[in-house]
């Protein structure tokens, strides 16, 4: 078993840290936020993730694990140091690379034995070139490093599970000796290797995740023409689905892609792209049409309510997606300042993610409107104008078409995830508008709740 140094704990470096002491190596997690290693060194994990806490329970009384501010101590041993701090998103789309510079700064000045760098973070195809150059630079003791890439695929939510359980294990090495080391690191794990140069492996991780993006901007861009020429979506989807070489996953049509990684890396690619002077037309185009979508909902629901000044909102999701509390790039952050520059008098609903939506909009008067965050779903939707779902959270699906019947004054939904079917909400007798399928009018609403919703 390995002496590993995980740098930075964040999804990426907490969760790889947590999963190699789960198959036996011993993992000292570093982080220079002394309250967040505090928090770990007593068992609590600072990200919203299943099965994780438990883990770090668990490794921590078999005293595999360890978290410290000291990076000295932690790198000054290490067989592997692995880097997993974060590479945010410049104004201009490119990754912003000082985490990591400062990272291999640290590494250089304390590394007493051979020592290989992985780095998991996802960073621009030649960074890792660098990484390893600045490193030898400022070493300080006459040792061998070499620096490896080794992305991480996991989503959020199930960030455990799917490192546990990873399709392929990517590695990007340029010597026999740094390919051994990352794989016998990874040989407890039993899962597919794929071990290619360095480089490669960089971009491995780019082509993946633009890939992704770009089939969901694809079905994004189909949904809007299907809702034009009268065909559903979701049917689409499904036959389309059939086909093995399309696959059945990720054709889901909504308000497009949020999260930490789809937005950042599709930009960081398409600059990647431009500044080797090369147009990459198929990502732009990914990103164009997530854009649009991200406030499609909003703008569905302006031309068909004059106003939404003090109409009571409910806004059920705040997060990017369900099974996590991370705000990064939702709809949500897009919408709820439209409807509040509208004067729209909000109550918000989600399990995990109202409190760090609040930091962002804090409760109370907001803007020209209001925003009210509430634990209980039926509370948001009580005596409700309209009504908004931006993440297909399991308690918001379980919300039954009658429920917004019996609780909103007028029972209009817009619903960014497609969760009802068109047929139960008609029968309930709900307008509901979704993503690439034919919205339900309800007349009685037309006609005369619109008047009754613009007279507000
Ligand atoms: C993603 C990749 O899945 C993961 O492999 C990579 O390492 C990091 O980026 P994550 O951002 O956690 O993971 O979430 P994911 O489940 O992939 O969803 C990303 C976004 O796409 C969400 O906003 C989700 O709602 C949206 N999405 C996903 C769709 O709109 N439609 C789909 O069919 C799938």
């Amino acid at each position: 078993m390995f002496k590993i140094a995980v740098a930075g704990t964040g999804y990426v470096g907490l969760v790889a840290g947590v999963c190699f002491a789960e198959v036996g190596h011993h993992v000292t997690c570093v982080d220079m936020d002394e309250r967040k290693v505090n928090t770990m060194k007593a068992g609590v994990s600072p990200i919203y993730e299943t099965g994780l806490e438990e883990l770090m329970q668990k490794n921590d009384k078999l005293g595999r694990i360890h978290y410290t501010t000291d990076y000295r101590t932690a790198y000054r041993d290490a067989d592997a140091i692995f880097i997993g701090v974060g590479t945010p998103e410049q104004p201009d789309g490119s990754a912003d690379l000082s985490y990591i510079a400062t990272v291999a700064r640290q590494i250089a000045e304390s590394v007493e034995k051979d020592c290989l760098v992985v780095v998991k973070s996802t960073v621009p195809v030649g960074t890792n070139d660098k990484v390893e150059q600045f490193i030898q630079d400022f070493l300080i003791h006459d040792v061998k490093i070499e620096v490896a890439s080794n992305p991480e695929f996991l989503a959020q939510g199930s960030a455990v599970y799917d490192t546990l359980h990873a399709e392929r294990i990517i590695i990007g090495t340029e010597s026999k000796w740094a390919e051994e080391i990352l794989t016998q690191i990874y040989e407890p794990f039993h899962l597919p290797i794929v071990s290619v140069n360095r480089r490669s492996a960089e971009m491995i991780k780019y082509a993946s995740n633009d890939f992704l993006a770009l089939k969901i901007s694809y079905m994004n861009d189909i949904a809007n023409l299907c809702e034009l020429v009268g065909a559903d979506i979701q049917d689409v989807a499904k036959g389309m689905s059939y086909d093995e070489r399309i696959g059945s996953k990720f054709l889901n049509a909504g308000i497009g892609f949020g999260g930490s990684c789809f937005p950042k890396d599709t930009k960081a690619l398409d600059y990647m792209a431009r500044q080797h002077g090369y147009e990459l037309k198929t990502v732009k185009a990914a990103i164009d049409v997530n854009k649009e979508q991200k406030t499609l909902l909003y703008k569905k629901a302006s031309s068909r309510l004059i106003t939404f000044h003090g109409l009571k909102v409910a806004v059920l999701g705040l997060t990017f997606k369900p099974g996590t509390d991370d705000l990064r790039e939702s709809a949500s952050l897009e919408n709820v300042p439209l409807l509040l520059d509208q004067g729209a008098e909000i109550f918000a609903y989600d399990p995990v993610g109202a409190e760090n939506f609040s930091k962002v909009f804090p409760e109370g008067k907001n803007r020209k409107g209001t925003i009210i965050y509430v634990s209980d779903i039926e509370q948001a939707l009580d005596g409700a104008n309209v009504c908004f779902i931006f993440t297909e959270w399991g308690e918001i699906k379980a919300v039954t078409p009658e429920r917004y019947m019996q609780l909103m004054k007028t029972p209009l939904v817009y619903d960014g995830r497609n969760i009802y079917s068109i047929k139960d909400m008609q029968e309930a007798g709900v307008e509901y508008h979704s993503i690439g399928r034919k919205p339900t009018i309800r007349e009685g609403l037309k006609e005369t709740k619109t008047l009754e919703l613009q007279n507000t």
